[in-house]
């Protein structure tokens, strides 16, 4: 009888002290829970229906059935996508907040902001890249351009009466653009939009003359004749527009500011959260019908060896060694 009870006793603490732990964040028990508590949010830092937007929620939709808990994106736009980007590195690092982040937001915000609210290698886990897209050159319809050439004559003479849209200072078009301006040395103005998706509505509908954007979501409206495209900022041309032209045919290299995307916990988040968010990002990368929609949109596969959370890492801190000397030596700083 005494022993009995006494079993109870211990089987109650053990008990206790169990639930304990599982609502301690850290301990074993609440990692090991992970995802089970609540929708896992993922910023967005630009407006819906750009490409950083696309690629999320397809990643979304992938890593939401592969963990079995809904992942929620959520657009957190404004000034280049750095808003977004600090609110996800200053979040809980418990798993339940991640961000897509890219080439703009990540490497040429560093160099086109005089001081970042983030740094993009010491406040994240790197989760793994999704890809890597090429800048395209389109212009409205009815420019009366017809080629690169043409165009690098037009905005010569008449560059101070073009807008160029961009998805704000820092963001990928904005240094597509800002390259494209100090290249040929036009002086076509920069109009800040809080993404692509909203300039390129102003770019159908003839608002805006050009916007220096990635395939994924300029290749739709080539196909739609709703755009004209001009070149891509490539060293040769690209797969998924064969009949586009590379800048480099045309003489004038250098452009080529590969747009990569990929995912970003805080600082941090558990390793075995970061762990299993890479496995499901490198599933993603090789999930047939998710390649199927990605591949004829111009999205190329990251390298899978290299893509784990330190390669990712290494990766962010090597483009921005590239880039951010090139860009402050050419006065590309914002004020
Ligand atoms: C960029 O220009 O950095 C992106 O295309 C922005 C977006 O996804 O809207």
């Amino acid at each position: 009888m005494t022993k009995t009870r006494n079993m109870r006793i211990c089987c109650r603490s053990l008990a206790a002290v169990l639930a304990a732990s599982m609502a301690m964040p850290g301990l074993a028990g609440a990692q090991s829970a992970w995802p089970a508590a609540k929708p896992v949010t993922m910023i967005v830092p630009f407006a819906a229906g750009g490409p950083t937007d696309v690629i999320a929620r397809r990643y979304a939709e992938f890593i939401s059935r592969d963990i079995g808990q809904s992942v929620v994106v959520e657009n957190v736009a404004g000034a280049g996508g750095t808003t977004g980007s600090a609110r996800a590195a200053k979040a809980a690092p418990d798993g339940y907040t991640i961000q897509i982040g890219q080439a703009g937001t990540h490497v040429s915000a560093v160099g086109l902001f005089k001081k970042l609210p983030y740094d993009p290698v010491n406040d994240y886990e790197h989760l793994g890249l999704a890809g890597d897209l090429p800048q395209v050159l389109i212009v409205k319809k009815d420019l009366p351009v017809n080629s690169f050439k043409e165009f690098v004559d037009y905005i010569k003479t008449n560059g101070e009466k073009m807008n160029i849209g961009t998805a704000g200072p820092g963001s990928s078009s904005h240094m597509g653009a800002s390259m494209l301006n100090l290249r040929l040395g036009s002086k076509a103005a920069l109009v800040q939009y809080r993404g692509t998706g909203p300039a390129m509505n102003d770019l159908v509908a003839g608002q805006i003359e050009a916007m220096v954007e990635v395939s994924l979501t300029a290749t739709p409206q080539i196909q739609a004749g709703t755009v004209k495209p001009l070149a891509v900022f490539r060293t040769a041309r690209v797969a998924s527009l064969p009949d586009v032209p590379s800048t480099d045919e045309f003489g004038v290299p250098g452009l080529d500011f590969a747009v990569w995307a990929g995912f970003l916990a805080p600082k941090g988040t558990p390793k075995d959260i970061v762990d299993k968010l890479n496995t499901s990002i490198r599933k993603a990368n090789v999930d047939k019908s998710l390649r199927d929609t990605m591949t004829p949109l111009g999205v190329e596969a990251p390298d899978d060896a290299k893509n784990t959370p330190a390669g990712f890492r290494d990766f962010i801190k090597a483009e921005i060694d590239r880039w951010v000397p090139l860009m402050r030596s050419a006065g590309m700083q914002l004020n």
